[in-house]
C-alpha cells in the first residue's frame, strides 16, 4: 500500500526526532494497536524500546505465549514478560463491583509497569493512542460528562514518572492502523484480531473472580472463537466472546443431574465500538455451538445468547 509505505518512513523519521538517543518504554497488551506502535517503534529506534507485557491472569487461552514468541523470539524485541498474576488475583480476590474491579486493576497496572520500567530510566513512554481516542477526549471536554466505565491505560504514569508521550498513531484510525500493521510485516492473522479490554477476563466475569471460572471462560471462549473460525464469521464480528454468569443451573447429563455454571456468549458488528449491534447467527451455529461448549468444557451446562445491542447494553458486561 504506497499511502500506507509513506506513512511509515515519515512515522519513521518523525520517532527518531523527537527520542534522540534516550530510552523509551511501551505497554505492550498484545491488542493490534500496541503492537502495531510497538513494531513500529522498534524499526525507528531498536534496542532503545523496551515493552513491559503485564501478565494479570486475566488473559485469554494461550495469549501470553503468543505475544512472548512473537515479539521476543520472532521481532527480538527488549520485553519484559510481567508475571503478576498473583498479585492481581490476590487483590480482586472477593471483589464483586465492576467500578471497584477496573480501579483495582488499573492501579496494579500502573504499579507494575512502573517497578518494571523505573530501572530503566526511560525518558519516553509510547503508546497505541488512535485518532478516534483523540477526538473522543476532546469532544467531551466542556460538556458534560459521564463516565460508563473507567477505561484501562497507563494515565497518570507519565506525570508520575516524569516521561514525555510519543503517540506513533495519533493520526490513524483503526482500519489505517491495521493496513499499517501489514505494511510493518505482522502476520494478517494477528492484525485482524477482535480487540480485547484491559482489563480482560475480568469484566466478563461478572460478580467474584475465581481462579476456577477464569479456567471455565478460557476453555469455553476457545471453544466459541474456534466455531466462530471454523464457520468463517470472524471477520465479520467487531469483538466476540464468553462472559461467564455468576449463577449456577441445574441440568441433566446422561442419567445424571448436573450443577454448573451458566455461560452467555456475546457477538457484535461494530464501526468503532462506540454503538453496537448483536450479530445475527444463524440458529444451526448457535445450536451447534452450545452442545459443543457443554459437551467440551467441564463446568458450564447451559448456554446463552445475548441479543442487546448498544446502546442500551455495552458491549463487555462490566
Ligand atoms: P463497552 O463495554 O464500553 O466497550 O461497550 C467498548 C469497547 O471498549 C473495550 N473496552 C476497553 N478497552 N480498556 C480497554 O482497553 C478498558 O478498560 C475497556 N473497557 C471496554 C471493549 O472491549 C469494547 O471494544
Amino acid at each position: 500500500d504506497w499511502t500506507m509505505g509513506a506513512y511509515r518512513e515519515q512515522a519513521i523519521a518523525a520517532i527518531r526526532e523527537q527520542v534522540g538517543d534516550e530510552q523509551v518504554i511501551c505497554g505492550l497488551s498484545g491488542g493490534v494497536d500496541s503492537s502495531v506502535a510497538a513494531v513500529l517503534l522498534h524499526e525507528a529506534i531498536g534496542d532503545q524500546l523496551t515493552c513491559v507485557f503485564v501478565d494479570h491472569g486475566l488473559l485469554r487461552m494461550g495469549e501470553a505465549e503468543e505475544v512472548v514468541t512473537m515479539f521476543r523470539d520472532h521481532y527480538n524485541m527488549k520485553l519484559i514478560h510481567a508475571q503478576e498474576q498473583e498479585l492481581f488475583l490476590g487483590e480482586l480476590d472477593g471483589q464483586s463491583d465492576p467500578e471497584t474491579k477496573r480501579k483495582i486493576i488499573g492501579k496494579l497496572f500502573i504499579d507494575v509497569f512502573d517497578k518494571h520500567a523505573r530501572p530503566i530510566g526511560a525518558k519516553f513512554l509510547a503508546q497505541g493512542t488512535l485518532y478516534p481516542d483523540v477526538i473522543e477526549s476532546v469532544s467531551f471536554s466542556g460538556g458534560p460528562s459521564v463516565t460508563i466505565k473507567s477505561h484501562h491505560n497507563v494515565g497518570g504514569l507519565p506525570e508520575k514518572m516524569d516521561m514525555k508521550l510519543v503517540e506513533p498513531l495519533r493520526e490513524l484510525f483503526k482500519d489505517e492502523v491495521r493496513a499499517l500493521g501489514v505494511e510493518l510485516g505482522l502476520p494478517p492473522s494477528f492484525v485482524g484480531r477482535h480487540p480485547f479490554p484491559g482489563p480482560g477476563l475480568a469484566i466478563r466475569c461478572p460478580g467474584e473472580i475465581t481462579r476456577d471460572k477464569l479456567e471455565i471462560l478460557r476453555r469455553a471462549d476457545a471453544v466459541y472463537i474456534d466455531q466462530i473460525r471454523k464457520h468463517g464469521l470472524y471477520d465479520d464480528i467487531w469483538q466476540a466472546f464468553v462472559a461467564i454468569l455468576p449463577v449456577r443451573t441445574v441440568g441433566v447429563m446422561g442419567d445424571g443431574r448436573t450443577y454448573d455454571f451458566a455461560c452467555a456468549l456475546r457477538a457484535v458488528t461494530s464501526v468503532d465500538g462506540m454503538t453496537a449491534d448483536y450479530y445475527p447467527f444463524s440458529h444451526e451455529f448457535l445450536g451447534e455451538t452450545a452442545t459443543r461448549i457443554i459437551n467440551e468444557v467441564e463446568g458450564i451446562n447451559r448456554v446463552t445468547y445475548d441479543i442487546t445491542s448498544k446502546p442500551p447494553g455495552t458491549i463487555e458486561w462490566e
